[in-house]
């Protein structure tokens, strides 16, 4: 949903001012991100059409068929109150929730607690350029508090995480240890028998979390049962220092324990400074890659290159904290403000997808022979959670959808997501004419399906147009210096397909739609004029030329067989009158700047979308056959082609009011129906990955 144009010093985002404090009845998301750093660290209030307060429920893992038990509790002058969790006791008293507040790096709660008001912020920082801090899986969580009748308070924080964060079946065993090194108090649990690259529920089974603070005075630990840790928190004998030695004995679920951290602030007016949790959950290697010739990688995340163990890492992050803050404080601030001019709406749905979107990546290194990282070798894995389209890791139809983003804050991770791509299909063992629809269906096993499909023209004018963009906002030319000859087939099967899709399909997640999609053959045509400018920029001047001048013809004849008789719209299926829908691809053509499509053409679509605003309360349907489907994504890229202010602005608005329409419980996604603002909830969660 990030919307970029490569010569426009804009990404067409939202702009509530950057202090305004929404509340939640105002805004109601469906659910909000909580620790949502990477692909096994995505933590969620789940809010959804019956919200119960955060004090009462569990937070949710982003699949929600698992819970990720996160608990806090605060005590003033020694009455307890449950800011978080769905457990009944021990606590006495009731907290009231009153604000939420979001920005794309933070989720921030201000509770009542008696005497005494308490924020919680839940910070996961997005560092587009620094990739040791992007890839570490770690969220903060932090409280302040501050007297509501200027007298000082005792106050005391607890907060506890439960195993359920290292497994989707808490059948099985794990272990708990505790570490103070180098100033900072360190709880982790991994499983009994951790299970290599392998996934329940979503859930990596060979991680480890964490859950750390800064060793000081008033700062006490202890992991065991958590009805009993949670109560020694909140009594007079608080916690006592010390790991129950049954717990490698027991099922995870049998009882239940807690990995608890308290911290006791004193005499509280105003805290001078916050108590801060870092979370997170640790795997080493992250990926496995394999490639056709069956050659393995076992790939590193990146921050390895500077942490070698789960101790460096955390001591790390929590030293960070202030500079994270701050970063973070100012990312969300230069969001804000590139937002501003384009609609008051849209940094509401940059705040809300941010996170999201970022945490889908594992950003990677490898090994050479001696054991060393190579630091040249960056690779970057998304992992498609929800499954859009049928491309799995590094599924082709989703990084195109999110390729506006990585564009805006740094294009080089576009790049490492292409990558592997390229790496994997540049082979001999890769015989299809066609660009695949990404790397396999298992995260962090990826590796290209070598089958035929029938998205030929989809990905591989997808796969061209994202190079293009990438080499355009990068100026690295390095992909296109390595691949030129397997991009240059792609744009050969474009030349052969692009005026006769027939059959051929966009991502499967768009429904199936009918034969002849004139949005579909737009965006092989478009990737036929991307490949004259990749050939021009090689110096290629016979290949630039060639693809030019097929682009060209190509676009005059898809406007006689696109446009309706009476001029009025771009129909979604060639010559058949009456279609109508999204032709979202027209985008590229703006994005890459390759001007293939006349201004005419762009007047009458914008002119065509403006009639429909009000046909339908949450969007327009992305094809007439199909009133009941919509894509967010697709909204907004119509919106972003028009070039008209006054629509982007309606767009937006439509996308916002599904996006807080709070009709489901978890994360946004980018399919529903544009009538009733409800997502394909029988069909799994379909989380966007932009
Ligand atoms: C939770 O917060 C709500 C207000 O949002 C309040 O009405 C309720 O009493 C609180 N419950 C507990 C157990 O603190
Ligand atoms: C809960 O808080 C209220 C208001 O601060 C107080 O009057 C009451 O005694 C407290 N209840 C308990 C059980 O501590
Ligand atoms: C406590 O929170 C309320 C509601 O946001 C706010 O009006 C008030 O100023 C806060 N008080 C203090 C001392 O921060
Ligand atoms: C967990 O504990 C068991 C028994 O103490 C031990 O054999 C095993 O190596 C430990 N596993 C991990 C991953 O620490
Ligand atoms: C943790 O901090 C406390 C208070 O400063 C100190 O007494 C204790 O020795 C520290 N623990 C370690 C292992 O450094
Ligand atoms: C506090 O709770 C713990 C755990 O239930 C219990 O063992 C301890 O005796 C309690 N302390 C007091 C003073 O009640
Ligand atoms: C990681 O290591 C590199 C190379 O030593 C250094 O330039 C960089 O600042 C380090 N990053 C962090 C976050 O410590
Ligand atoms: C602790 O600090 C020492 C000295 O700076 C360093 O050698 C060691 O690696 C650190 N250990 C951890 C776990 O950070
Ligand atoms: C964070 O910002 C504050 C205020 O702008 C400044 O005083 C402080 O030094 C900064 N801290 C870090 C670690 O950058
Ligand atoms: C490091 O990776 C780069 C890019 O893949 C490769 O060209 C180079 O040979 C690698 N270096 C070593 C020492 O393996
Ligand atoms: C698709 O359009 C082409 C014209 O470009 C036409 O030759 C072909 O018959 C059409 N296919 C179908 C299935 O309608
Ligand atoms: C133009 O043609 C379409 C059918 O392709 C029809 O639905 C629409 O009502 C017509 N509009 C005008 C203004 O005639």
């Amino acid at each position: 949903m990030w919307l970029y144009f490569s010569h426009t010093p804009l990404i067409l985002l939202a702009s509530v001012s950057f202090s305004r404090r929404a509340s939640a009845q105002q805004l109601q998301a469906h659910a909000w991100p909580l620790a949502v750093k990477s692909p096994y660290l995505s933590t969620w209030y789940e809010v959804g059409p019956a919200p119960v307060p955060l004090n009462s429920t569990w937070p949710g893992f982003w699949n929600p068929n698992t819970n990720t038990g996160w608990y806090c509790s605060v005590q003033v002058d020694g009455v307890p109150y449950r800011l978080m969790g769905g457990d009944t006791t021990p606590v006495s008293n009731t907290s009231m929730s009153f604000s939420v507040q979001i920005t794309p790096t933070r989720t921030i709660m201000e509770v009542q607690t008696g005497p005494v008001n308490t924020t919680m912020t839940f910070l996961s920082p997005i560092t587009a350029t620094d990739l040791t801090r992007q890839s570490l899986p770690f969220s903060y969580f932090f409280i302040t508090a501050s007297s509501l009748d200027d007298l000082p308070h005792e106050v005391k924080v607890y907060s506890d995480i439960t195993a359920e964060w290292i497994t989707g079946n808490t059948n099985i065993f794990a272990n708990a240890t505790q570490d103070i090194e180098n100033g900072s108090l360190i709880l982790q649990a991994s499983l009994q028998f951790p299970q290599l690259f392998t996934e329940i529920n979503d859930h990596a089974q060979d991680s480890t979390s964490v859950y750390a603070m800064k060793n000081g005075s008033g700062i006490n630990y202890q992991i065991g049962a958590a009805d009993v840790v949670r109560e020694a928190a909140t009594n007079s004998s608080g916690l006592q220092n010390s790991i129950d030695k049954t717990i490698n004995a027991h099922l995870i679920n049998n009882p239940l324990d807690a990995w608890g951290i308290s911290a006791d602030l004193g005499s509280v007016t105003t805290t001078t400074s916050p108590a801060v949790w870092a979370i997170g959950i640790m795997r080493d290697p992250a990926i496995q890659f394999t490639m056709l010739s069956s050659e393995v990688q076992l790939r590193s995340s990146y921050y390895r290159m500077n942490f070698s163990t789960v101790d460096d890492a955390t001591t790390f992050f929590l030293k960070d904290f202030e500079n994270a803050l701050n970063t973070s404080t100012q990312f969300d601030l230069q969001i804000a403000n590139d937002a501003a001019n384009i609609s008051p709406q849209y940094y509401d749905l940059v705040s809300i997808i941010s996170r999201q979107a970022m945490s889908a990546l594992e950003i990677t290194v490898s090994k050479d022979v001696n054991g060393n990282f190579n630091s040249s070798d960056v690779m970057a894995f998304l992992k498609n959670m929800g499954n859009i389209g049928d491309g799995g890791v590094n599924a082709v139809d989703v990084l195109y959808s999110a390729f506006p983003m990585y564009l805006y804050l740094n294009p080089d991770i576009g790049g490492y997501l292409l990558k592997p791509l390229l790496i994997s299909q540049d082979s001999p063992q890769y015989t299809q004419s066609y660009a695949a629809q990404g790397l396999g269906s298992n995260f962090p096993t990826p590796v290209v399906a070598n089958t035929s499909h029938n998205f030929g023209i989809e990905q591989s004018g997808n796969m061209i147009i994202m190079i293009l963009a990438h080499l355009q906002a990068s100026a690295d030319n390095t992909i296109i210096d390595q691949h030129y000859l397997l991009i240059k087939s792609w744009a050969d099967y474009l030349v052969q397909n692009s005026l006769k899709p027939n059959s051929q399909q966009t991502s499967s997640s768009d429904g199936i739609l009918s034969l002849n999609q004139t949005n579909l053959s737009l965006k092989g045509i478009i990737g036929i004029g991307a490949m004259a400018k990749i050939s021009h920029f090689m110096g290629m001047e016979s290949d630039a030329s060639n693809y030019q001048s097929v682009a060209e013809s190509y676009i005059g004849q898809w406007q006689n067989l696109s446009l309706s008789l009476n001029q009025t719209r771009l129909l979604t299926t060639f010559q058949a009158e009456g279609s109508a829908g999204l032709i979202y691809n027209m985008y590229a053509d703006k994005l890459l700047q390759t001007d293939l499509i006349p201004q005419s053409v762009y007047e009458i679509q914008t002119a065509y979308y403006t009639s429909q605003l009000a046909s339908s309360k949450f969007g327009i349907p992305l094809d007439s056959s199909a009133p009941d489907l919509t894509r967010a994504d697709w909204i907004l890229f119509a919106g972003a082609a028009s070039g008209d202010a006054t629509l982007q602005r309606s767009f937006i608005s439509l996308v916002h009011s599904y996006a807080f329409f709070p009709s489901w419980n978890t994360a946004l996604s980018p399919i529903y129906d544009p009538t009733t603002g409800i997502g394909p909830v029988g069909q799994g969660i379909n989380r966007c990955a932009s």
